[in-house]
């Protein structure tokens, strides 16, 4: 299946986002930890140029953990610091406030030597659609935060969040656009459900999945539903979990479109195992 997609208002968000930078010093980029490379947009390294960097690896409850550690030393490597977070249970995300004052020290020092005291650094979040970003904000900024700034309607000042006496957010996040510059990464996008699935075709889209974990994962879909061994990697898979799972339309023949449902509900719920659909070798 052909995974191009464009949406229409992807340079008035940019547009947006070039101004809001100008007012951080710090930008959060969220991606999604089962395909950190596909689901950021490497514009940001231009736009964000002279700000401090974080990257949080947010859903790596879904991720596999050996990915995820490849993953960290990846970025590493590249002179970026990456965390592991869970912004739906708050895993890893006590650590954040640390990791931000470490990768913000220059500017913290750079003040410090003006004789300018108490000045928080300002982040931005920003990411792909689904990556997270608003349970993120909501996570880490918490019920014990109170909004700054000017109130909306008033005037066009933004909303800040005080997350502490240091740090400040802009409440509203970046939204970035996916680079599909091939169609595995439109693919991927689509597997973890980042494309809205409306514009997708079920069964092209879980038959393109089962392909894609033969060499990944080879077993995570047939121990998933018990299927025999032998069960090819093919759209044939769909029936043989439309028959374990009962699945079936008038006649008793295997209803397909609603076992490619259960597939991809299953995987992106986690249910499957934990998955990551790209590694640091290119897969
Ligand atoms: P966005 O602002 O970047 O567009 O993303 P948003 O926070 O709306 O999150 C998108 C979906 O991802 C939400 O699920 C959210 O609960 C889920 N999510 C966010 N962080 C994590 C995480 O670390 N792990 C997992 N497993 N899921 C996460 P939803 O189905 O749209 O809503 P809901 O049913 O969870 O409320």
């Amino acid at each position: 299946m052909n995974y191009q997609w464009y949406p229409g208002h992807m340079t008035k968000a940019r547009r947006q986002m070039q101004e809001d930078i100008k007012l951080i010093d710090l930008i959060i980029e969220i991606v999604d930890a089962r395909v950190p490379l596909s689901s950021r947009n490497p514009d940001i390294d231009v736009l964000g140029q002279n700000k401090s960097r974080l990257i949080l690896m947010n859903k790596s409850d879904l991720s596999d953990p050996v990915c995820n550690n490849e993953w960290i030393e990846y970025f590493k490597d590249k002179g970026i610091t990456a965390l592991l977070v869970n912004c739906k249970s708050g895993n890893g995300v006590k650590g954040i406030r640390a990791a931000i004052m470490e990768v913000c020290k220059e500017k913290i020092e750079r003040d410090r030597k003006r004789g300018i005291k108490n000045r928080p650094i300002r982040a931005m979040v920003v990411g792909i659609p689904n990556v997270g970003k608003s349970t993120f904000i909501n996570s880490f900024a918490g019920k014990a935060s109170a909004k700054t700034g000017n109130k909306p309607g008033v005037t066009k000042g933004k909303q800040w969040i005080k997350i502490d006496k240091s740090i400040e957010l802009l409440d509203t996040p970046g939204i970035l656009w996916p680079k599909f510059e091939d169609n595995t990464i439109g693919m991927r996008l689509a597997f973890i459900g980042s494309i809205n699935d409306e514009i997708l075709i079920p069964e092209e889209l879980a038959t393109d999945f089962i392909v894609y974990m033969k060499d990944l994962y080879p077993d995570a879909v047939k121990e998933g539903y018990g299927l025999p061994q032998d069960t090819p990697y093919d759209y044939h898979c769909l029936e043989a979990i439309a028959s374990a799972r009962n699945l079936l339309m008038p006649g008793a023949k295997p209803d397909i479109v609603k076992a490619a449902k259960v597939l991809m509900d299953d995987y992106r719920a986690g249910r499957l195992g934990k998955i990551s659909l790209e590694n640091v070798r290119g897969v």
